[in-house]
């Protein structure tokens, strides 16, 4: 047996998704990717797929909260997500979600008291990074996440979120 232990993530009721518990950040979405990538494949509602996505990516990444926003006319609305309630409508430019719609880039929020007009859904967040998902280049949603601990997120999540996002766009 090797010398990690493995846990099992009930994706459905027939799929399961297993991530080695002891390994490094880095390692632990490799494992990830190409099991979620599996999990969506042939599928095409960007609900459906979305929801299982945050799911996978909340049980693998022990996130304390992720989700998404799609963009609706002038505002961000909440769709699938994982974790406490939250915000339900962000305005373009509010917030670190409004921002990284408006300048179309992802955002790393080492410590959210930091940030000018951070939007506090939860005052247990301490650490944020948004990503943005683009159709045809054009923002049309954000990946959320947020952690309770501070400087949580670096170039490695924003790497794989990133990957995310760009499965995700494949549904929309
Ligand atoms: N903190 C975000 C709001 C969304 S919640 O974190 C889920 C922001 O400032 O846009």
């Amino acid at each position: 047996m090797q010398n990690y232990f493995y846990f099992l993530i009930f994706v459905t009721m027939s799929e399961s998704i297993s991530i080695p518990v002891d390994k490094d950040k880095r390692s632990r979405y490799e494992a990830l990717l190409p099991q979620i990538v599996a999990l969506v494949e042939g599928e095409k509602d960007w609900l459906s797929c979305t929801a299982n996505i945050v799911a996978a990516l909340k049980e693998g990444m022990d996130f304390f909260w992720i989700g998404v926003y799609r963009v609706a006319g002038n505002e961000l609305l909440l769709g699938p997500f994982q974790g406490p309630v939250a915000c339900l409508r962000i305005g373009y430019g509010k917030g670190v979600c409004g921002t990284a719609w408006k300048e179309n880039k992802t955002i790393v929020v080492p410590d959210v008291d930091q940030f000018p007009g951070h939007i506090a859904c939860s005052s247990l967040s301490r650490s944020e990074i948004v990503v943005p998902v683009r159709k045809n280049g054009e923002v049309v949603m954000i990946l959320d996440v947020d952690s309770t601990k501070s400087n949580d997120f670096d170039t490695i999540d924003a790497l794989y979120l990133e990957k995310m996002a760009d499965l995700i766009s494949q549904f929309i």
